[in-house]
């Protein structure tokens, strides 16, 4: 993040670039992952619905396409999808109506460092691409546990870092010189889309993270490598 704006909270800067970006964000998302992205979220839905949930938080929901994805899917579960960014959701909120979801999913605009819910209230919560944003991803991954019934499962897709050649060196060509140049032409934002690579390299992946889960109190972590480590779901569950 910007360090000219040292004053402002992290969180403070994310809700501001993603309230910025929200229009392009849906078109950038598909457009720049060539579409990978939606074959990851069937995965991580997959898994969910074989938990056969009834009541499912989506953290950092942004323009909700997971929520509506699992809602599709699955034809009894709600949804709540919790975001900071207002502009984000209030994209969210168009395509929900206009697929008849409402009575399904509902959006509202809060933090994942403190959630505005009750202890145990929920079977399962998802978040995608979200928890890197996080101001402290121990403590947001500490109040999705405290939000969860017992045996309740958490499942994060984010994005990874391929280690081998030649993914590794075509995915850091493409991330680090194509991606922010495309990304500033169509969503006119100069810094979202350098932020995307920065923050992907600095934040841990693989055991790296399972490490943080278990630190916020999950059991019996996991991950599974997708598209040559571009991406990574990981699994925990509250005992
Ligand atoms: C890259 S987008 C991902 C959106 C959506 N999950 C998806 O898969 O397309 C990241 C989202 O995380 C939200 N976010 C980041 N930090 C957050 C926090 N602390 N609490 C709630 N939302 C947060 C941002 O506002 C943004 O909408």
């Amino acid at each position: 993040m910007s360090s000219n704006s040292e004053q402002i909270s992290k969180t403070k800067q994310v809700e501001a670039m993603f309230n910025d970006i929200a229009p392009k964000y849906d078109f950038l998302n598909h457009f720049l992952s060539l579409g990978i992205d939606k074959i990851w979220r069937r995965k991580v839905i997959r898994k969910i619905i074989n938990d056969n949930p009834s009541d499912v938080l989506d953290i950092a929901t942004g323009t909700a396409d997971l929520a509506i994805l699992l809602a599709r899917k699955h034809p009894k579960v709600n949804i709540i999808g919790i975001d900071l960014a207002e502009n984000m959701l209030a994209v969210g909120r168009k395509k929900v109506e206009e697929l008849n979801l409402s009575n399904r999913i509902a959006l509202k605009q809060g933090d994942s460092l403190s959630l505005p819910f009750e202890n145990a209230t929920f079977d399962v919560a998802m978040v995608a691409f979200g928890v890197r944003n996080y101001e402290n991803p121990v403590k947001g991954m500490e109040e999705t546990l405290r939000i969860l019934r017992k045996n309740g499962k958490f499942y994060v897709l984010e994005f990874s870092m391929p280690r081998r050649f030649p993914m590794a060196q075509l995915y850091r060509f493409y991330f680090w010189a194509i991606l922010p140049l495309l990304g500033r032409m169509v969503s006119g934002h100069k810094q979202a889309y350098t932020y995307l690579p920065e923050s992907v390299n600095a934040f841990p992946d693989g055991n790296n993270f399972i490490v943080l889960m278990e630190k916020a109190g999950f059991l019996d972590c996991k991950y599974k490598k997708l598209s040559f480590g571009i991406a990574t779901i990981y699994e925990g569950k509250k005992g």
